[in-house]
């Protein structure tokens, strides 16, 4: 169940260059590659002669020059050349999918272009901020990527599988979960707590009141706000903000790019190490369970009698909203089929 018409993390910055890039978007080979002008450039990875893959080519500025028999293609998918014939039949242009950058992502539109506005980007600009420090990184997970948003949605799952945080106060109280338009928030406000080991060095031992504030907004970000108060007036406010971005690669399989990201003791590069590693177990940590459940529901059949619980408010909501969007992308792609 993919929603075409939405900004999807394609790559970080530094993965696209001037060596070309293979990557499957929402079942869409995809080829990216920078520009001499420094600009993304992102273009079906099939060659309209034989389908060879073009990012087995090469780079000529900024043509690509299928590896084969030499075909080339300019950044918007015109193509421009065939050796040996002077004349280029109008089927020999591939696809060009809008492509922008932004907060240190590449994000492409695979659905309608008319629909491929900026206004429509996700806000990540925190991982551009300079008042935060952190660190992004990428995984693949070979699970249909609404079971990381099921996993992500609730987080009561964090005592059971992820042993760095199980102590923590926070998985064990239910959330306060409502959807406003398109965005699904579960909240937990705890007051008067231990302050969580993580944050001590910062803002000392003693009790905190902390707030977890996890959003969900198609296609697939979930990004949690945590807010850290210690106890008097002038007790500093700690921020750290978690994100995983899910971009599915295909039915059975997705990309994420995860980070986290801190308004204190910026300058530490020792604290964002410790942060980003301890992030990328805690995904990896997902990564297993998922796919273990991607494969028996594979092996068991679709069909199989699940149960629901109390914490699944969370997910079931997330669900919700996506199969509202997509019979909404559905009837739209009908109608304009019709007209
Ligand atoms: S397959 Fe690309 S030029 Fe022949
Ligand atoms: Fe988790």
């Amino acid at each position: 169940m993919f929603l075409r018409n939405f900004w999807y993390a394609a790559a970080l910055r530094d993965e696209v260059g001037r060596q070309p890039l293979a990557r499957t978007i929402l079942g869409e080979p995809v080829l990216f590659y920078r520009k001499l002008d420094g600009s993304v450039a992102a273009l079906e990875d099939r060659c309209s002669h034989r389908r060879v893959s073009l990012s087995k080519g090469r780079l000529v500025e900024d043509k690509v020059q299928c590896g084969y028999h030499g075909i080339m293609f300019d950044a918007n998918g015109v193509c421009v050349s065939i050796p040996g014939q002077d004349t280029i039949p109008p089927q020999g242009h591939i696809k060009a999918f809008p492509v922008v950058e932004r907060d240190g992502f590449v994000w492409i539109w695979p659905g309608d272009r008319a629909g491929a506005e900026r206004g429509k980007l996700p806000d990540y600009s925190l991982c551009a901020s300079p008042n935060y420090a952190g660190r992004t990184d990428r995984m693949r997970i070979d699970a249909d990527y609404l079971l990381s948003i099921d996993n992500i949605m609730d987080l009561s799952h964090i005592a059971y599988v992820h042993q760095a945080y199980a102590n923590d106060v926070a998985a064990a109280i239910r959330p306060t979960v409502k959807t406003d338009g398109a965005t699904v928030t579960a909240t937990r406000a705890m007051k008067d707590i231990e302050n969580p080991p993580l944050y001590r060095r910062v803002i000392g031992t003693g009790h905190v009141d902390r707030v977890q504030e996890l959003r969900f907004t198609p296609a697939g970000h979930l990004q949690l706000y945590v807010t850290i108060r210690g106890a008097g007036v002038d007790a500093p406010t700690l921020n750290v903000f978690y994100f995983s971005q899910l971009t599915p690669e295909t039915a059975r399989s997705h990309h994420t790019f995860f980070g986290v990201y801190r308004d204190f003791d910026i300058d530490n590069a020792e604290m964002t190490k410790l942060m980003g590693d301890q992030t990328v177990i805690t995904v990896s940590e997902d990564k297993a369970v998922i796919e273990d459940q991607q494969r028996n529901w594979d092996q068991d059949g679709a069909d199989r009698r699940m149960i629901d619980i109390a914490v699944d408010r969370g997910p079931l909501e997330a669900r919700r909203l996506i199969r509202r969007l997509y019979e909404g992308e559905r009837q739209d792609t009908a109608v304009a089929a019709a007209e």
